[in-house]
């Protein structure tokens, strides 16, 4: 099997680390002025050099070059040793697979012991972040006193969880995302060396889909040129799922069309299928981010075949530009909220039933409403039941809806799904023996529609309020054509919002 592209391109010295320049000059300096710090912090997303940095610095104190200026220098004995991954004094730790309290005294007692070929042993932990309270504990009493021998470097993505304490003791260094031409002249500069052939536009593609990742970008090129044909923009877009897939034009069809079921089922059927929710959110976006090129008369800056630009066109009229925007905030907020999690397609739901919503809608406020429809003079209403004289309610709505958030809180760990549905809810009304639900649209609906969701909501207000209620659910989002003289919660507002149309009022 060949190597990975990005383990054989890992830099060897530090003119070949890309776009972190202000971390690498200050790490030279230290290494020419014999001044290394004991211990280090390196933040940042992945793949933008910090394991990488980390190596050179190790390999760095250690090389035997007698000129600091050189270090490291790739020949000598330590050097190989490093670059072969045969130096005893680096210590690769990854803290997410060892994060607890004897792995970091296991730690300490080693560290007491002299290095074996160098000068320095140098720790690398990486996802730092990942470490129990305990183990940060035991390893913030290293970094207060470390033997003079020992260099710490500690990697993290997540830098907001490591603890004051511990950024206290450490140098800390930010690693920025690479920016989109220097990672198109890093993968230009792979395919010479390695013979391949690709098109600008692909390579572009490549490093913008990989956020800043010098790695993804990398790997992508693997995955790409192992297909042994020339990279071209096509198959970038195909093999990257980045093609505009006929599941990213449903989607915006549905939105424009106000068809949330078929929305929803677009969505399931590509993840069923594979789809990763988040990469298809992105799609989203990008596609999105296309009709606002459009729409702003740059045309030629959107990638995308010659179909799929007859379509985007055809959307761009339909929408106007601040919806395309508020669509591209919706559904980039899904995007990067959906890593791991307990529902990974949740976000990506719940950001279709954002936007689904109407503008206007989503700027009123969702003060809670009185509990009964009085009586108002009826208006008539087509196609729906007259408001009857109401039950005395059950539950009394205000409390409902002050122990809301309690409410919640006493659900099961298990119920995670519910309990972001539940935190969706808009609108809380009790009619006689029934509490209804008042949810954005008819994909929230569908999705807390199941028996056994509905049956744990009743039993949340039974062990609450000591009573057997019916649950309903109803779509709020139509309440800003609700005309203003209309209880907005009784029977009528209900009826028009199932389709109902007020044709007349005495
Ligand atoms: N700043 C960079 N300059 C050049 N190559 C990089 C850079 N960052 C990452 N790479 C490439 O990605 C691979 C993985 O990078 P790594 O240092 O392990 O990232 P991190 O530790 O930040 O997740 C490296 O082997 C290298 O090929
Ligand atoms: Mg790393
Ligand atoms: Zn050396």
């Amino acid at each position: 099997m060949t190597q990975a592209l990005y383990r054989k391109y890992r830099p060897k010295g530090w003119d070949t680390v890309i776009g972190q320049d202000h971390v690498v000059q200050t790490l030279i300096n230290s290494i020419k002025a014999d001044r290394v710090g004991h211990a280090y912090l390196f933040a940042g997303p992945r793949g933008t050099g910090k394991t990488t940095v980390a190596r050179l610095l190790a390999k760095a104190v250690n090389c035997l070059n007698e000129d600091p200026a050189l270090r490291p220098d790739n020949t000598c004995e330590n050097c190989k040793a490093v670059n072969e991954n045969r130096f005893m004094d680096m210590i690769e730790v990854d803290a997410a697979s060892n994060n607890g309290v004897d792995d970091i005294r296991d730690l300490r007692e080693k560290i007491n012991f002299s290095p074996s070929q160098g000068k320095y042993k140098v720790y690398v932990i990486d996802e730092v972040h990942m470490l129990s309270g305990g183990a940060f504990n035991a390893l913030l009493k290293t970094l207060e006193e470390p033997p003079p021998h020992a260099i710490f470097v500690l990697a993290t993505t997540e830098i907001h969880k490591i603890p004051a304490t511990v950024l206290s003791r450490c140098q800390r260094h930010e690693f920025r995302r690479v920016p989109v031409d220097e990672i198109v002249a890093n993968l230009k500069y792979i395919i010479a060396a390695e013979n391949l052939s690709a098109d600008d536009e692909a390579l572009t593609l490549i490093a913008r889909q990989s956020a800043g990742g010098m790695r993804d970008a990398q790997s992508l090129l693997d995955q790409l040129s192992s297909t042994g044909t020339k990279i071209t923009l096509a198959l970038a877009q195909n093999v990257l799922g980045t093609a505009t897939s006929k599941t990213v034009l449903d989607i915006i069809s549905s939105v424009l069309d106000h068809q949330p079921a078929r929305g929803l089922e677009t969505i399931h059927r590509a993840l069923d299928s594979g789809a990763d929710p988040r990469s298809l959110a992105r799609q989203i976006v990008e596609y999105l981010r296309g009709l606002m090129l459009i729409q702003m008369g740059n045309v030629d800056q959107v990638e995308a075949t010659r179909e799929v630009k007859v379509q985007m066109e055809a959307h761009a009229k339909s929408f106007n530009t601040s919806e395309v925007l508020r669509m591209m905030k919706i559904f980039n907020n899904a995007a990067t909220d959906l890593r791991g999690g307990w529902q990974p397609s949740l976000s990506l739901e719940l950001a279709l039933a954002e936007v689904m919503e109407s503008p206007e809608e989503s700027r009123v406020s969702a003060a809670p409403r009185p509990t009964q429809v009085r009586s108002a003079p009826a208006p008539q209403v087509e196609s729906a039941p007259q408001a009857s004289t109401s039950e005395k309610a059950i539950l009394n709505v205000n409390e409902v809806t002050k122990s809301w958030k309690a409410l919640i809180s006493a659900l099961p760990k298990t119920h995670g799904n519910l309990n972001g549905l539940l935190n969706s809810v808009k609108m809380v009304d009790v009619e006689g023996k029934t509490l209804v639900l008042g949810l954005a649209s008819d994909v929230l609906i569908e999705k807390i529609n199941k028996p056994d969701q509905i049956e744990m909501i009743q039993k949340l207000i039974k062990d609450r309020f000591g009573v057997d209620v019916s649950i309903r659910c109803i779509v709020t989002n139509a309440k800003g054509k609700i005309p203003s003289n209309v209880p907005q919660d009784g029977m009528v507002a209900a009826a028009i919002q199932h389709g109902g149309e007020v044709v007349d009022v005495d």
